[in-house]
């Protein structure tokens, strides 16, 4: 017993002090082995008196298995170690940290919000959920008007309200106007009111669902030179100071009279042409082929919208615009696929 109990001490110290894995497997096998320690005390049992032998018998096991988990642990520790050792080599490269980043959609409206709080336009969001009156009817669109199978506007399932009709996805952000007229109750107005817009179509310039930014300004003696110089502003402002704009007679329902702006292409400045000196026949810009890129639809607010907003049109007179965020950022960048804002291509993303 004596024996027993002097191996088990003496195992302990050792396989404390072993500090590689090769010599706890030398120890492993000194005690635990088939010609090991323990397996020789289990010989001597045969001189060990009977009454005693069952008890020799139980501790001889005992002490078998506290020398097996001892050992077990001592080469867990001893793994741990080493590894812990390999990650602190300071001469290795770190792994690189991945940073996120805001989506350019969400760079664009900060911008744009920046650009127009300068000159005291107040940010609003309105619902992406609206009713086909707001959308439609109180902007001077006839239930019949063709112009708004050009939406293709997306019904939501629903009781229909009794004045204000279904509920449909916004699929533009004019009826923000209608919203803020209701909501400041009389002008001045100068709102941007910035959200998602759904149309069902899907190609290199157009998504599903797209961002619009719309302007609206409403006061005594509002003219077109105010609505061109704000969008001047605008397009310096965001595009580079050079840009210069223009105005295109257009039609809308809600304004009167319509226009499309343009501005003068970031890609060729203006010129239509690339390269300097060739011939400018073979040398078109590849982004606007004239000089101009379309920015969006603009006018002075139909007297009928004024009238919707409780607003008398006898007494003020307004603007708005609508133009998309997409759209700005491409024209900005040269990108010339859409698609790409909503692909997840981080390598697309991360470049902004
Ligand atoms: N709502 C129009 C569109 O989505 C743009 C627009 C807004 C035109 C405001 C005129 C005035 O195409």
């Amino acid at each position: 017993m004596d024996e027993i109990e002097k191996v088990h001490k003496n195992a302990v110290i050792e396989i404390d002090k072993v500090g590689n894995l090769s010599k706890l497997e030398e120890l492993k096998i000194k005690y635990l082995g088939r010609s090991g320690t323990i397996n020789k005390l289990l010989q001597n049992i045969k001189t060990v008196s009977n009454e005693r032998k069952k008890e020799y018998g139980q501790k001889l096991n005992q002490l078998k298995l506290q020398l097996t988990e001892l050992i077990e642990k001592h080469q867990l520790r001893l793994i741990n170690q080493s590894e812990k050792s390999q990650t602190i080599d300071i001469t290795m490269p770190g792994n690189e940290m991945l940073k996120g980043s805001l989506h350019p959609v969400t760079i664009a409206i900060q911008e744009i919000s920046a650009v127009f709080s300068k000159i005291g336009f107040i940010r609003m969001s309105y619902p992406e959920a609206e009713w086909d009156y707001l959308a439609f009817d109180a902007l001077n669109m006839p239930k019949t008007h063709p112009a708004r199978d050009d939406f293709e506007t997306t019904f939501l399932s629903g009781k229909p309200h009794e004045r204000f009709g279904k509920m449909i996805l916004t699929p533009h952000t004019s009826s923000g106007q209608i919203r803020e007229m209701w909501r400041l109750k009389k002008p001045p107005i100068r709102m941007i009111n910035i959200a998602k817009c759904y149309r069902p179509n899907w190609d290199a310039t157009h998504t599903p669902m797209f961002h619009q930014f719309e302007g609206m300004c409403v006061d005594k003696n509002i003219n077109i030179t105010h609505l061109k110089g704000a969008l001047d502003y605008f397009s310096q402002s965001y595009f580079g100071p050079e840009t210069k704009t223009r105005l295109r007679p257009h039609h809308f329902q809600f304004t009167e009279p319509s226009f499309e702006v343009d501005v003068t292409c970031t890609a060729c400045d203006g010129k239509g042409i690339v390269g300097a000196g060739r011939d400018p026949s073979t040398q078109k810009c590849k982004i606007c082929k004239s000089g101009w890129l379309e920015l969006g639809g603009t006018g002075m607010v139909h007297p009928n919208v004024l009238k919707e907003g409780n607003i008398d049109p006898d007494e003020f007179s307004g603007w708005a615009f609508g133009f998309g965020i997409e759209r700005v950022i491409m024209m900005k960048y040269g990108i010339d696929d859409i698609r790409n804002y909503y692909s997840g291509d981080i390598r697309f993303l991360k470049q902004f």
